[in-house]
């Protein structure tokens, strides 16, 4: 069974775990553990220290999913496409191919625009794997919400993951959706949901990295955070401070 296949027929059996890599060093641990990694536009708020995702680059996604691929072997890889790459099914099939045979990747990732399920078609017809991505969705929306608190919304929400399922992708990122609505879209579809703030009612779940590692200083809601490896950081430079005025590094050991 091929690798995408294989996360189709998680759904209702176990869950999907998935995480963000940006890094070879990252993937190689999050390989052990994660049906999926995602090289995530995020890495623009995460790394390059933008206010959004929307000056990240199609040069800079490929950068980092270009490192990311070397410490990837079993987990399913996937790329964003960052905002204004996908504008039209021309223009979303050259770059997705750029993005493809440039990272060796198993599949991309688009946003959700209600709109955008012919650029879907396109890209699953010319054998592109396609994961979806509605709810709060970073490159389209300007403000952040929690998505399907009411019945239309929920009804919104659960005709756009059937159109996106309809066009072909293998499975649908539900960003921030409340828990009644990821239930039902959840429900509703064959392919897999992977949840991020959208409650246990998903099929499997996603994160950024250095949030559950406490690395990034973003903690909205939803976050938990598995480690607090900022203060380990912080004390090991303390450390080396100390020892490099002290003089006691390098000692002989660490020296030729
Ligand atoms: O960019 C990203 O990391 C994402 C996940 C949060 C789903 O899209």
């Amino acid at each position: 069974m091929n690798k995408i296949k294989k996360i189709i027929a998680k759904k209702n059996k176990s869950k999907i775990v998935c995480l963000t890599s940006y890094s070879k060093s990252v993937s190689k641990i999050l390989d052990k553990y994660c049906d999926i990694i995602l090289v995530g536009d995020s890495l623009g708020n995460v790394l390059y220290g933008m206010k959004n995702t929307h000056k990240v680059s199609l040069q800079m996604m490929i950068d980092h999913a270009v490192s990311a691929k070397q410490g990837c072997n079993k987990s399913l890889l996937v790329v964003d496409m960052p905002k204004g790459t996908y504008k039209n099914s021309k223009i979303a099939l050259k770059n997705a191919k750029k993005i493809m045979v440039k990272t060796k990747c198993d599949a991309i990732k688009i946003e959700s625009n209600s709109k955008n399920f012919d650029i879907i078609k396109h890209l699953v017809k010319s054998k592109i794997n396609v994961m979806g991505h509605i709810g709060y969705t970073p490159q389209i929306k300007k403000k952040f919400k929690v998505e399907g608190r009411n019945p239309e919304e929920i009804n919104r929400l659960i005709v756009e993951a059937n159109k996106i399922e309809r066009a072909g992708a293998f499975s649908i990122v539900l960003e921030c959706v409340s828990s009644v609505a990821s239930k039902k879209i959840t429900d509703s579809l064959k392919i897999p949901t992977i949840g991020i703030g959208s409650s246990l009612n998903c099929d499997g779940q996603i994160l950024v990295t250095d949030d559950l590692l406490g690395l990034s200083g973003f903690y909205p809601k939803f976050v938990k955070r598995f480690a607090n490896i900022s203060k380990i950081i912080d004390k090991s430079i303390q450390k080396y401070k100390t020892e490099v005025i002290k003089k006691k590094f390098p000692s002989k050991k660490y020296t030729f």
